[in-house]
């Protein structure tokens, strides 16, 4: 029997890696040149389930076993023609790896590091690690190279991804869906489905801005038919890295699939010297025979925090640059009536900073605005029992700010180019070291005297013209005795993380959001290091419903933000949104306040202040379950389900849809069939009804919902509570 964890054969060449619902095998072939992928799917039972590691006979000359060879990390040497995970020059010229097995260690019976060696320079050690979660089978993978030599030997490494997946040709053939998570600033992570991937073609996701970006999530899932009744088989799974990252899919003459993923290889370089060690990030993945349903379980429950964030207001939307004291008090006593948290002050309190045009550098109260900094307000604010919180874009200088003109070297650029502006901005090199002491000093001083307990760290733009003075002063991609300007990509988000590490070992119970322009960088590696992600500018509810559908694939609800706003504000029927409807959306996640609350009317205040208590009551669910999509049909109706043992709410959504076609009753999941419900329903009253069902009924007949029939915009909160086990 194969105990859950990680697991050695007798014969030391075959390791199991078992979770709950699935197991992952791996091979060492019998020469302990190849290392293969034996076996990845539903749960096994037994070690001899899986036979020993062989290399299948080639084709042809020109197929060579080699290539169609699922190995484990598929590296560049030999009769390799697919993607490759590694690739090095050697300072002899020699631009090739040739890799066999050595030995393995299990520690805790969760991680599994395989090491393997160069046959010719031995100096030369890749150690492949696995760590699994065996409640939800996500298996953390990455690579580390080490140059073991003692001498001045310096590896140049081309090339290095964390990890190569394969998964088996589909029953009979059959298509494979494949999911992402792609899209534009204020329109990210829109769920794309490509119907079916043909053989001997490629399909490749990435970024290389810098940041993970709005354009494409580091994500994937593939569905297929499964040989078990009414079961679909789906691998899933994104990379935990906040920079330029890639994913890409290959589909082989037989229907084989290998999904090799991690650092983007363009403008990608390391040089290693004598002794030094290089990991790459963590690209996770995991199986589900419950299709798409099953992975949105696993990947949000793997990454769950388990603590509640704060319900927050934030004035951005209603003040943008122009905000002042008075404004400021006055939008806190009324966001403290409301039952507000947290109360955040964003964008435009530093000097200089009546526009995006200027001030990003200068971390300073602007006096105009705050004549006595911001500790008074941060002091009325925390009389009021809220915690206060501050807007930064820590890597980011105007050009119009004091910084810049002081320190014109302490951006990325190239000597003989132009430095592009986005936003009027540029990014301060993170890998010098005064540059991030002055960043981290401008941060530690206005938290501790201002008395801050949140910060939204934002990244108003990509990454440009990547030359690091320090890194390189000649300006020569590399050389002997030189680190490789490349390396910039990757100590960029080092230091980032290296910054928000260290703001959370001075400052314990320090909140962070991350934030890029909305949702372009809210990956699993920065989900590791901040509370909660701001996942779109778009606050529209129609689009955040899109935008929410799409992340919370990866985001549990807790990291998931979530506002109630007055957008659109240039769409005259706006106010034909109801405030009931906002709020919904907004109850998916952590919620959030960006209305204009100055502005709201006495019923609107009421009508806000029912909804948070409300939310109050269910956030244990809302924001510590699994969030489940019933419907996602952004034209006719959206239905959630956020479930935890024994209680679960139902958020369903009728939007703006010209056709109005009645809902059919909604049948729920995960529920008791001989179990009673109690069931409190609200709609845009703040009285609610009461009903009892059976389990039975509500998931095989289902839930009436006639109410979100009746008009556009229309939304009803379901708390169900299970009151009796028959
Ligand atoms: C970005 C963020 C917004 C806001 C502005 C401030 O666009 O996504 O939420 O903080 O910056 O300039």
């Amino acid at each position: 029997m194969l105990p859950l964890g990680i697991t050695c054969h007798p014969d030391k060449h075959r390791f199991y890696l078992v979770s709950e619902n699935s197991t992952y095998v791996i091979g060492v072939t019998l020469d302990k040149k190849l290392v293969l992928n034996l076996y990845w799917g539903p749960r096994l039972y037994s070690m001899d389930d899986i036979p020993a590691a062989q290399l299948q006979p080639e084709r042809s000359s020109q197929d060579p076993a080699l290539t169609t060879a699922p190995e484990e990390y598929p590296y560049f040497g030999g009769l390799r023609f697919g993607e490759t995970s590694l690739k090095v020059t050697f300072p002899s010229g020699t631009r090739e790896l040739d890799l066999a097995f050595v030995d393995h260690y299990i520690h805790n019976s969760h991680h599994l590091v395989i090491t393997l060696q160069d046959q010719y320079y031995e100096d030369v050690v890749v150690c492949l690690h696995y760590k699994i979660c065996v409640k939800t089978g996500l298996i953390e993978r990455s690579a580390t190279i080490s140059n073991r030599s003692s001498s001045s030997f310096s590896l140049h490494i081309d090339k290095m991804l964390s990890a190569a997946w394969h998964l088996p040709p589909t029953i009979n053939n059959k298509s494979r869906q494949l999911t992402t998570l792609n899209g534009a600033w204020s329109a990210e992570t829109q769920v794309n489905t490509t119907v079916n991937l043909h053989t001997n073609n490629q399909y490749t996701l990435g970024s290389t801005r810098g940041i993970p970006s709005a354009q494409a999530y580091p994500y994937f899932a593939l569905t297929s038919e499964s040989n078990l009744p009414n079961r679909q088989d789906t691998y899933f799974g994104a990379i935990a890295w906040s920079g330029n990252w890639t994913i890409r899919m290959d589909v082989d003459y037989q229907g084989q699939v290998r999904i090799s993923g991690g650092l983007q290889p363009l403008d990608f370089g390391l040089t290693l010297e004598a002794g030094e060690t290089f990991t790459t990030p963590v690209f996770m993945a995991g199986y589900s025979s419950l299709g798409i349903f099953g992975a949105r379980q696993l990947l949000p429950r793997y990454l769950q925090q388990g603590k509640i964030n704060p319900i927050l207001y934030n004035s951005w939307e209603a003040a943008g640059f122009d905000v002042n004291i008075q404004q400021q008090l006055d939008l806190a006593n009324e966001a403290a009536k409301l039952g507000v948290e947290l109360f955040v002050l964003d964008d435009g309190w530093f000097r200089g900073r009546t526009s995006d045009k200027a001030g990003l550098g200068d971390w300073f109260y602007d006096e105009n605005k705050f004549p006595n900094g911001l500790k008074p307000l941060a002091d009325h604010v925390h009389s009021l029992g809220m915690k206060f919180g501050l807007w930064f874009e820590p890597e980011m200088v105007n050009p119009d700010s004091s910084l810049y003109r002081e320190h014109p070297d302490w951006v990325y650029h190239y000597r003989e180019r132009p430095r592009s502006e986005a936003r009027h901005q540029l990014v301060l090199d993170l890998t010098n070291e005064q540059v991030r002491s002055y960043i981290y000093d401008r941060l530690r001083h206005n938290i501790m005297e201002i008395g801050v307990d949140y910060i939204k760290w934002d990244m108003n733009r990509p990454i440009s013209e990547a030359g690091s003075q320090l890194l390189n002063n000649n300006n020569t991609p590399f050389g002997q005795d030189e680190r490789d300007a490349r390396e910039v990509w990757i100590s960029h988000v080092n230091m980032f993380y290296h910054l928000l590490k260290q703001l959370k070992t001075d400052f314990p119970g320090l909140l962070i959001e991350s934030c890029s322009s909305g949702g372009g960088r809210a990956d699993p590696g920065v989900l590791k290091m901040v509370d909660q992600c701001w996942v779109s500018d778009n606050t529209q509810p129609d689009a955040r419903l899109i935008i929410q559908h799409g992340i919370s694939s990866v985001l549990p609800p807790s990291m998931m933000s979530c506002w109630v706003t007055d957008m659109p504000q240039e769409d005259p029927g706006y106010k034909s949104i109801p405030l009931s409807y906002r709020f919904h959306v907004a109850f998916m996640g952590a919620l959030g306040i960006g209305s204009n609350i100055l502005k709201y009317t006495d019923e609107q205040k009421t009508e806000a202040t029912n909804w948070i208590k409300l939310y109050i009551k269910l956030r244990h669910i809302l924001q510590l379950g699994d969030l489940d999509w019933l419907h996602a049909d952004h034209t006719r109706f959206l239905v959630t389900m956020t479930t935890i043992p024994n209680e679960a709410v139902l958020l369903a959504f009728r939007p703006s849809s010209p056709f109005w076609f009645p809902i059919p009753p909604i049948r729920l999941r995960k529920l008791d069939p001989k179990a009673k419900y109690e069931l409190e329903l609200w709609t845009t009253h703040n009285d609610s009804q009461v009903e009892t069902y059976s389990g039975a009924n509500l998931m095989y007949k289902g839930l009436d919902l006639p109410y979100l029939t009746s008009g556009a915009y229309k939304s009803v909160v379901v708390w169900i509570k299970k009151i009796s086990d028959s």
